[in-house]
């Protein structure tokens, strides 16, 4: 069968020729070294931010294949992604989920992790520690039982912090624990989440809630400005702001008696696309440049065409160079994606 380039690539910036040689850069400088891979758009959990409650899946025959993720991971690593991050959906919604991490284990990058919402992670952490998983970062928007299920309309929190001490007795450390801070909903937990966050030594980040809701709720006055929180935990735990590891999102901060972290990603306020470094795989086999832009590349075509790697390489590299320099959340305007974070991956 021959194979025509993507249909796609002559309408965005003419990739630089390279077969299969990186770095990916885009036209603002930008290095792009870590690739988000979601691995299914399936989740047991319907958070209010993500999911509605009437939610289609993606029919399985849409999904990429583990060796056709595998394949794109190889591609990736030789145009130099370094971290690697599997999401969903809730990605231990995939069965054998343990294979993959193993194929993408041995294709050798230096950080291997997982977003999840830990409810079905416990008997799963020491097997994916042992095919190579390197950490998990925990999903976790309360510390309330009650609100926990009011705010993911399924699943218990007793689950969820359990399996964060099977993670850690895995090796699967630095627990990072994600908190996205919904005004009126569980913005009077912060400073108990700072407490959780000293007492365990777990990093706590507290994520801006973003336009990325499939249900449409998204209102700005429902968001809680990282600055907001960060000073209101400041006045009772004193922080110092740490190095930030360049293009991680979190702005990092230690409490200054020297017992733990925590962690603000603010998205809408303070934006971070300066220095974005990411790269998502959707779970249908797209490469999106952004979680804003709905601009995506499907390599699911070009290998299920028979296409060669150079060819999987210049989609990474088209969608890498068609990059804007920002979203527009704050500009008028601004539409919100059509796909949610579940069907993106974060
Ligand atoms: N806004 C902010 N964070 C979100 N997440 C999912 N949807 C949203 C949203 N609309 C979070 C999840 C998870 C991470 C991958 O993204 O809680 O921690
Ligand atoms: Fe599922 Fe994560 Fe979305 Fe919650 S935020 S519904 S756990 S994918």
């Amino acid at each position: 069968m021959s194979v025509r380039p993507h249909p796609r690539l002559a309408t965005l910036a003419a990739p630089a020729p390279g077969g299969l040689e990186g770095p990916l850069v885009d036209r603002y400088g930008r290095v792009h070294d870590d690739l988000r891979i979601s691995v299914t758009d399936r989740c047991n959990l319907r958070c209010v931010y993500c999911i509605p409650e009437d939610v289609t899946f993606l029919p399985r025959a849409e999904l990429l294949s583990f060796e056709e993720i595998a394949r794109l991971g190889r591609v990736a690593r030789a145009l130099g992604v370094t971290s690697v991050r599997l999401t969903g959906g809730e990605p231990l919604m995939r069965r054998n989920l343990v294979r993959l991490v193993a194929q993408l284990a041995e294709i050798g990058f230096s950080d291997l992790s997982l977003t999840t919402n830990a409810t079905l992670l416990a008997p799963l952490a020491a097997p994916l520690a042992e095919a190579g998983l390197t950490r998990v970062n925990v999903s976790c928007d309360s510390l309330r039982p009650e609100r926990f299920a009011a705010i993911r309309r399924r699943g218990d929190l007793a689950t969820v912090l359990a399996a964060m001490d099977a993670a850690e007795a895995a090796g699967l450390t630095p627990l990072k624990v994600n908190v996205v801070v919904l005004r009126g909903e569980n913005d009077d937990e912060v400073l108990d989440f700072a407490r959780f966050a000293r007492a365990t030594g777990r990093v706590v980040r507290f994520i801006e809630f973003m336009p990325l809701d499939a249900g449409g709720h998204w209102e700005r006055p429902r968001l809680v400005p990282g600055a907001e929180i960060a000073s209101t935990i400041a006045a009772h735990f004193p922080l110092v702001p740490l190095e930030g590891s360049g293009a991680a999102p979190a702005e990092r901060f230690a409490f200054a008696d020297g017992l733990g972290e925590v962690g603000f990603i603010s998205s809408v306020t303070q934006p971070f696309c300066g220095t974005c470094n990411r790269l998502r795989l959707t779970a249908d086999g797209a490469i999106r440049n952004c979680l804003f832009s709905d601009d995506e590349l499907s390599v699911r075509d070009v290998m299920r065409a028979g296409g060669s790697d150079e060819m999987l390489a210049d989609v990474l590299r088209a969608a890498v160079g068609a990059k804007h320099p920002g979203h527009a959340i704050n500009e008028p305007g601004f539409l919100a994606p059509r796909r949610s974070m579940s069907m993106i991956g974060g």
